[in-house]
């Protein structure tokens, strides 16, 4: 017997994976409970380095902590489009999170004590937050399965959120994931609409033997 999915089964999850997005326009429908604890659980499936699962979830559940928090992504967008010099104003247009607005508020962060943790991560200590990032896209690709959309924001300044949530020293928030209903997932990415950038293609980026080879 294969070991390969059905092709029904296979065509699902290249399904998930093209049409996941980055969503920030949401409905304020609540998240059944139930399926906010699955979209955990499949991110909690993920891999990690050293099987160290460095991943912690803070389900925000109070309407001012949410409200602090975007105040401080409001912050650190303008403070992000006064970096792009160039492109201030096209930045300060960009809606680039639905915090206020979205279902459920996560925010994503490393543990601490990760100094423990040597497996895998002696010369490449990043690889913890990679792991973060491999539990995430879990999350993010049931949740489009289950119909929710999520948008991951990166716009903050991790000590101030991580002295807002009474991180532990050491522990180092990630991300903010707004997850929610959503009227209709983007056709594509957002930033590919809005004229920020396009998707490189595949060919100019895998490479064979040496760096910068063509594949023939
Ligand atoms: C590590 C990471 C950080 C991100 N931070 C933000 C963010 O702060 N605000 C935002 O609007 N989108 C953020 N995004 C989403 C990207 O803009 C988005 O993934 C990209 O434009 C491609 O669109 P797609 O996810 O719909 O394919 C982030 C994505 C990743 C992987």
């Amino acid at each position: 017997m294969s070991a390969a999915y059905s092709p029904g089964e296979r065509d699902a999850v290249y399904r998930v994976i093209r049409e996941r997005r980055d969503m920030r326009h949401f409905t304020r429908d609540p998240v059944d409970p139930a399926v906010l604890r699955r979209l955990l659980e499949a991110a909690h499936q993920g891999p990690s380095v050293g099987y160290m699962q460095p991943w912690r979830f803070i389900r925000i559940a109070d309407r001012e902590l949410r409200l602090a928090i975007h105040a401080l992504a409001e912050r650190e967008h303008k403070a992000t489009a006064e970096a792009c010099v160039s492109r201030t104003d096209e930045v300060l247009r960009l809606k680039l999170d639905g915090i206020r607005e979205c279902g459920e508020l996560l925010v994503a962060a490393l543990c601490e004590g990760r100094e423990r943790y040597v497996l895998g991560r002696r010369t490449l200590p990043e690889m913890d937050l990679c792991s973060v990032a491999c539990a995430i896209q879990n999350l993010w690709l049931a949740a489009r399965a289950e119909g929710l959309g999520l948008g991951w924001v990166s716009l903050f300044e991790p000590d101030e959120l991580a002295r807002l949530l009474d991180f532990p020293e050491g522990a180092r928030p990630m991300a903010v994931l707004c997850l929610g209903h959503v009227e209709a997932f983007y056709p594509e990415p957002m930033l590919e609409t809005a004229g920020w950038d396009h998707r490189r293609n595949l060919d100019e980026l895998v490479f064979e033997n040496r760096w910068g080879r063509a594949v023939p």
